[in-house]
């Protein structure tokens, strides 16, 4: 009966996520350093994966000195991505839905495993957030494009996007 319970467990806790977002599929590690030796990420940027399933963008983006939050909605996986980035002082998970939080004020790249369904509700978060930090921040798609916004450019799986600010909200940053 106990392993039935848990097994029911695991079901709902990674299943119920495709209300939200994608379900959990990491991305490649080898897709993962590409991209982030084409943006030269570094010690002044700060990555935001958004969906940060067991934290492998995270640790690949502290490998490299960049500080990298990763917001995630299941808690086995905050706790997995928590105890795997341990040695890396510049990377953290957050308990939380990405739709909901803010962005930190410093944020320069946003990366999402990005599905067909969310894409309207992706751009007015970001646009939503650029607006609101008041300087244009770059959005990193893997898998699934934001359908008819031009991209800056497609590199292998990923599709870039900068977003400008159009209606900045400076009481609020
Ligand atoms: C496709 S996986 C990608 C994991 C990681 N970013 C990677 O590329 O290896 C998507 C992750 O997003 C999480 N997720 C889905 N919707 C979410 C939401 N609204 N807020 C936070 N996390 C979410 C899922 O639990 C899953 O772990």
């Amino acid at each position: 009966v106990i392993w039935i319970i848990i097994f029911g467990v695991l079901i709902v806790l990674f299943g119920f996520v495709v209300v939200f977002g994608a379900p959990y599929v990491p991305s490649h590690r080898r897709d993962v350093r590409k991209l982030f030796d084409y943006l030269k990420l570094g010690a002044e940027d700060l990555l935001v994966d958004a969906g940060s399933g067991d934290g492998r963008v995270l640790r690949e983006a502290g490998k490299r000195s960049a500080r990298a939050i990763g917001y995630e909605i299941n808690p086995i996986l905050v706790i997995i991505s928590r105890l795997a980035s341990h040695k890396y002082p510049r990377v953290s998970t957050e308990f939380a839905n990405f739709w909901h939080i803010q962005l930190p004020k410093s944020t320069t790249i946003v990366y999402i495993f990005s599905t067909r369904k969310d894409r309207r509700k992706l751009i007015s978060k970001m646009q939503r957030e650029t607006d609101r930090l008041g300087r244009p921040l770059k959005l990193a798609c893997y898998g699934n494009p934001l359908g008819e916004r031009k991209p800056d450019k497609a590199l292998g799986a990923y599709t870039l996007y900068t977003f400008h600010p159009l209606h900045p909200v400076k009481a609020q940053v």
